[in-house]
C-alpha cells in the first residue's frame, strides 16, 4: 500500500567531514587521532575520502538535480582550531562559509554537526571527553561557530555520543582502542551530554539564529525470548548502555531510577566508578527542554539473551557475515538466529525497530519537539557496471524504513525529515572503502560521481512524497 510523507518533509543526504572531505593536511587543518590510528590499525586512511573539500560544488549540484533538499555536513573542529583551542585557522573558517553558501545556492539546507567523531589530536591525547577540560574547549569552539556562521539554521552538537564511547572504550574499534571498560563508556557518555547541555544553553541564552539539537544512534533492543524475564532484562540493560542513558540525560536532565539501577548493576559486575557531580545535573536539567529537535540514526535492531560468561566483543570490519560477537558479562549476548535478514557486516535489518524507537521517544520523552531521521541506509559491496550501480537492495531497505516513518507520523510522532546515509559514497570508519552507502557512486581513484539506481528512485520519492 502506498504511504504518503508530509509536504514539508525533508529528503536529505548525510555526510561527515572526516569521511568525506579528504585534504586532511590542507590549508592548515590540524591532526585528529584518527589520522595515526587508521594508519596503524587499518588498511586505509582518510585520504582521499570523497575529496569533498574540493568536489563539494559537484555533490551539491547532484543533490539539487536529484531532489535532495537537505544535507548533513559536519565542521572539522581541527580545521577551525588546529590545536582544539586558541589559534584560529582562517582558511578553515573560510572553507565552511563557501560550503554553506554553495548549499544555499543549490537550495540544499545544511544541517551542521559540530562534532562527528573527530576530536583534535591534542585534545584526544589528553583524554578526549573523559577529561572535563575538553568540555570547556568544545563549548568555546561551538560558540565561535555560532557567532561566525549566522547563515546556519540547524545545528547539531554531537553525532552519536553512544557509539563514540562504545567504539573507544568497549568495542575498541575507535581510537584509543580500549576494550571492555564500561565505566569509561558511561563517563564519556555523561561528559559529552554535559557538553551538549552547556552548548544548547549557551546557544539559547545567546539568542543565536536557528535551531539546535543532538543526533543519537538508537539501535532497538529486543529480548530473544520475550517470555523469558532474563532475556527481557538483557535487552533492557543493553538498551541502557546504548540508548536510555543518553536519552534520559537529553530529555529528563537526570538518569531515571531504572537507568541508575541498571548502571550500578553493570558496574558492579564489570568494575569501575563514575564521577557524576551535582553541578552536572544542574546543567542537564537546564537544557532538557531546550532541544529543538532530536536526530535519530537508525540502522539495525539487536536481539539479546542473558549472558554471564566472560565479556568478548569482536567487530566485523571485513564484511564476512558471521564475523561479529557481542557478549557482556552480566548484561547479555547478541544472537543472530532470529528470522530477520542481516547485512554482510552482521547488522540486522529490521524497519519495525525504527518505528518502535520513534514511538518509544514519543512515549517516554514527551518533551521532544521534533525528530529528524538523520542517518539510515544500507552498507553494501556495490557492483559498479554500465557507469552505475543497480542497488535494488538499498532501494528496498530505504523504502521499508520510509514506510514505517510514515506509519509513525500517522500515529502521532512529529518526524520532519529523513537523511539517507550517505549522500555520496564515503569511507567507513572501521570498515574501509568497500562498505558503500551512497546515492552517488564515487570512483575513489578519479573522484568521479555516478548516480546509482537508488538516486533515481530517491528523486521520484522526493518529487511525489509517495513511498
Ligand atoms: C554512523 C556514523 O555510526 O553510522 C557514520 O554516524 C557511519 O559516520 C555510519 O559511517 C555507518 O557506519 P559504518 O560503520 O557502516 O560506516
Amino acid at each position: 500500500m502506498e504511504k504518503i510523507l508530509p509536504k514539508d518533509f525533508i529528503f536529505g543526504g548525510a555526510t561527515a567531514a572526516y569521511q568525506a572531505e579528504g585534504a586532511t593536511h590542507e590549508d592548515g587543518k590540524g591532526p585528529v587521532a584518527w589520522d595515526k590510528y587508521l594508519k596503524e590499525n587499518y588498511w586505509y586512511t582518510a585520504e582521499p575520502a570523497s575529496d569533498f573539500y574540493h568536489k563539494y560544488p559537484i555533490d551539491l549540484k547532484l543533490a539539487q538535480e536529484y531532489g535532495i533538499n537537505g544535507i548533513r555536513v559536519s565542521i572539522a573542529w581541527s580545521r577551525i582550531f588546529p590545536e582544539g583551542y586558541g589559534k584560529v585557522n582562517y582558511k578553515g573558517v573560510e572553507f565552511y562559509h563557501k560550503l554553506f553558501a554553495e548549499c544555499h545556492k543549490r537550495n540544499v539546507e545544511p544541517f551542521v554537526t559540530l562534532h562527528h567523531f573527530d576530536t583534535p589530536e591534542i585534545l584526544h591525547e589528553n583524554g578526549d571527553f573523559l577529561n572535563r577540560e575538553n568540555i570547556d574547549h568544545f563549548v568555546d569552539y561551538a560558540e565561535f561557530c555560532f557567532k561566525e556562521y549566522p547563515e546556519i539554521n540547524y545545528w547539531t552538537t554531537f553525532n552519536e555520543i553512544g557509539p563514540i564511547g562504545e567504539g573507544q572504550y568497549l568495542i575498541g574499534k575507535f581510537p584509543p582502542g580500549i576494550k571492555y571498560d564500561l565505566a569509561k563508556v558511561f563517563q564519556s557518555h555523561h561528559n559529552m551530554m554535559v557538553a551538549h547541555a552547556r552548548t544548547v544553553k549557551l546557544f539559547k541564552d545567546g539568542g543565536y539564529n536557528g535551531e539546535i539539537g543532538v543526533v543519537h544512534a538508537l539501535p532497538t533492543k529486543y529480548p530473544y525470548d520475550p517470555e523469558n524475564p532474563e532475556d527481557v532484562r538483557a535487552a533492557e540493560l543493553d538498551d541502557i548502555i546504548h540508548n536510555k542513558f543518553i536519552l534520559d540525560a537529553t530529555f529528563l536532565g537526570k538518569y531515571s531510577d531504572e537507568t541508575i539501577k541498571g548502571v550500578e548493576h553493570i558496574l558492579a559486575v564489570n568494575g569501575g566508578k563514575l564521577d557524576l557531580r551535582p553541578e552536572d545535573f544542574k546543567v542537564l536539567n537546564a537544557a532538557k527542554n531546550l532541544n529543538d529537535f532530536l536526530g535519530i540514526n537508525y540502522y539495525m535492531s539487536d536481539w539479546m539473551k542473558a549472558f554471564d560468561g566472560d565479556t568478548e566483543i569482536t567487530h566485523n570490519s571485513t564484511g564476512n557475515k558471521g564475523g561479529s560477537k557481542y557478549q557482556i558479562k552480566g548484561v547479555g549476548q547478541r544472537v543472530f538466529d532470529v528470522d530477520v535478514p542481516r547485512t554482510d557486516w552482521d547488522w540486522m535489518i529490521y524497519p519495525k525497530g525504527l518505528y518502535d524507537q520513534i514511538m518509544r521517544v514519543k512515549k517516554d520523552y514527551p518533551n521532544y519537539k521534533k525528530i529528524y531521521i538523520t542517518e539510515n541506509g544500507l552498507g553494501y559491496k556495490d557492483v559498479f557496471e554500465n557507469n552505475t550501480v543497480y542497488d535494488d537492495a538499498r532501494i528496498d531497505y530505504v523504502k521499508k524504513h520510509l514506510e514505517v516513518i510514515a506509519d509513525a507520523i500517522s500515529d502521532g510522532a512529529n518526524v520532519k525529515g529523513y537523511f539517507i546515509w550517505s549522500l555520496m559514497d564515503v569511507f567507513s570508519w572501521s570498515n574501509g572503502y568497500e562498505k558503500r552507502y551512497g546515492l552517488f557512486y564515487v570512483d575513489f581513484k578519479t573522484q568521479k560521481r555516478y548516480p546509482k539506481k537508488s538516486a533515481e528512485w530517491y528523486k521520484k520519492i522526493s518529487d511525489t512524497h509517495i513511498v
